[in-house]
């Protein structure tokens, strides 16, 4: 989220500037007891955005306040979030209000970046579409990144508590279209043979091996479902292989599932995909993480807190 981004690369002066944004909501949403969420994002609109940085600074510190708020509409799955929820109607009190967000802004000035410091280096951050362009050619030296994983996780759909905040606080986010242009979305839409015929062999084995599985809708939304995925995935990996230099290295991060018995090695389709676009397999290295996006909601697997076996594939670009 280019929120989270901004915040993560905010300079000291950012975080003055947000400050006195939340100051300024606050004399211009009056002394009354109780406000609403409604009534304190038209004020934070009223503002002029100074810098976007203290902009963007200033919404993500209210995310954990708006997910706290949102915790009341919790289901169990699959809509995590109860159909309609929203913000409307809760009464805020404003001066506890005032006062959370300040320290939530202090809570996150701690992972502020050494970009302002001496040795510090430039940051900026862009928003896009893997799938589509990832810039100029040959304009990294290096790459870090982790796709969505298959699992079938709703990222829109799992972050409805900043969503929602970010309709009070900043532009309406068109969240059907966002969750159509993840990659590994569960709403599928059908890509065009060609697409898939110009996967890997083994990715088309596996596919075909998940296509004549007995299980219900096996032919039909999975087989759609992984296809999707794994076109999405080669055109994000060519993009990835066009915007690196030659010579330059990457890490892609992935996590292995399991379509019924059906192993779905991710990493090693990382692989397979990269070598046609000459990025080069160096090493794969296993580990055990518990920063698992499935935390989010930790009711939707009975195992999401276990920790899960990830991979970080290495390659260099030829
Ligand atoms: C496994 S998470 C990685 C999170 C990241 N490592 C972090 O710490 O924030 C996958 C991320 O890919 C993003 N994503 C999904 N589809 C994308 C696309 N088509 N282009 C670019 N990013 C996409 C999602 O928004 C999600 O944040």
């Amino acid at each position: 989220m280019v929120h989270l981004g901004r915040a993560r690369v905010a300079s000291r002066v950012d975080f003055e500037e947000a400050e006195e944004l939340i100051g300024s909501v606050d004399q211009i949403v009056g002394p009354e007891e109780f406000t609403t969420l409604k009534a304190i994002g038209l004020a934070f609109r009223e503002l002029p955005v100074g810098t976007e940085y203290s902009h963007s600074v200033a919404i993500a510190a209210l995310f954990p306040y708006a997910r706290s708020l949102l915790n009341v509409s919790r289901t169990k799955n699959p809509s995590w979030f109860r159909k309609g929820a929203t913000f409307d109607g809760m009464p805020i009190e404003r001066s506890h209000f005032f006062s959370s967000w300040i320290s939530l802004l202090a809570e996150i000035s701690k992972w502020r970046s050494t970009q302002d410091d001496a040795d510090g280096v430039a940051i900026s951050i862009e928003r896009g579409d893997s799938r589509k362009s990832l810039g100029r050619k040959d304009a990294f030296d290096g790459i870090l990144t982790s796709p969505p994983y298959l699992t079938r996780l709703d990222y829109v759909q799992a972050t409805l508590p900043e969503f929602l905040l970010l309709k009070e606080f900043d532009i309406v986010p068109d969240m059907q279209r966002l969750r159509r242009s993840m990659l590994g979305s569960p709403l599928t839409s059908e890509r065009p043979d060609w697409n898939v015929e110009r996967l890997p062999e083994t990715i088309r084995d596996l596919l075909r091996r998940i296509e004549s599985h007995t299980s219900k809708a096996s032919a039909s939304y999975y087989y759609r479902f992984f296809s999707t995925y794994f076109v999405d995935l080669q055109a994000s990996m060519r993009n990835i292989a066009k915007v690196l230099k030659a010579g330059g290295s990457g890490c892609i991060v992935v996590q292995s599932s399991n379509y019924k018995e059906i192993n779905i090695d991710l990493a090693a389709a990382i692989v397979v995909i990269g070598e046609e676009f000459g990025l080069r397999h160096e090493d794969t290295i296993e580990f055990k993480s518990r920063r698992s996006i499935s935390l989010v909601n930790t009711r939707a697997h009975h195992d999401a807190r276990q920790p899960k076996s990830e991979c970080a594939v290495f390659f260099r670009k030829t």
